[in-house]
């Protein structure tokens, strides 16, 4: 089994690496990280740099990794130091839109550019983009948070058009866009204090309720929005 952790430095990221070693010991694991290798040792583990924001970084990767079984892009974006999510409309720049726009939807599609012909197999494989529940149109009720609810929604627009592209091209493989819920990590950090502890997530738990849903389901499954409880989610 050979794995692609995208954002493998990331809380989520991290999280997932941790529990493929632990469920897939004989697995071929290969992460990527953008600015720093995280400090926590973990064992056999490939880590190459990576932004997946930058077509010639993604074709690159793709040329250091052979065929895949699956590849999880657990990258993305939220604030800065300087910049949090807007509240208003009258808070909105470009520059942070196109930075959401840059980390949260690109990577997606270029990794879909580079890596068909690694997940084309007889066998299911699988293409997975961790979204966010506040990129589905249909579920918005309270508004704000608008670059990054565009840069979620583009990317689950990009999500459903890979996955009918690959339909006949990869028709063994399965690509699903994947809602965490409030994780605890360092995107959510500074908005936890309205969140019921009950609904704080471990990036652990997360990682599990990942696995399950990928060990459901099937390439007929191909094209969904999945939620961490394993509903299906409206786009
Ligand atoms: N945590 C939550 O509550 C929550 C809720 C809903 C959805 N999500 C989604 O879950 C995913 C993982 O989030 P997280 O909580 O693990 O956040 P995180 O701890 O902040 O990790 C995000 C990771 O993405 C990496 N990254 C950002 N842009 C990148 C790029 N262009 N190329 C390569 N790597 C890039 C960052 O690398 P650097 O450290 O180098 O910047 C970082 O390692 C994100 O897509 C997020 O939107 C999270």
């Amino acid at each position: 089994m050979k794995i692609l952790i995208i954002g493998g430095s990331g809380g989520i990221g991290k999280a997932i690496l941790r529990h493929v070693i632990a469920t897939f010991p004989e697995a071929r694991i290969y992460a990527t990280y953008r600015s720093t290798l995280p400090e926590e040792r973990l064992a056999d583990i490939t880590w190459l740099k990576a932004n997946a924001s930058l077509d010639a970084d993604v074709r690159q990767l793709a040329e250091k990794v052979a065929n895949l079984d699956l590849l999880i892009n657990a990258a993305g974006f939220l604030h800065d130091a300087t910049n949090k999510p807007e509240k208003t409309i009258n808070e909105f720049t470009p520059e942070f839109f196109n930075q959401n726009l840059s980390s949260n939807t690109l990577p997606t599609l270029l990794l879909a550019k580079y890596f068909s012909t690694h997940l084309k197999a007889k066998h299911q494989t699988y293409f997975v983009s961790l979204s966010a529940r506040i990129g589905s149109i249909e579920d918005n009720k309270i508004g704000g948070w608008i670059s990054y609810r565009c840069s979620k929604a583009a990317l689950n627009m990009a999500v459903k058009t890979i996955s009918i592209e690959w339909k006949f091209k990869l028709p063994n493989c399965c690509v699903f866009a994947f809602h965490p819920g409030t994780t605890d990590t360092k995107l959510s950090q500074p908005f936890q204090k309205s969140v019921p502890p009950s609904k704080l997530f471990t990036a652990e738990y997360v990682s599990q309720q990942l696995f399950n849903i990928i060990s459901n389901v099937k390439p007929s499954d191909t094209g969904k929005f999945y939620s961490f409880n394993g509903e299906e989610l409206p786009w």
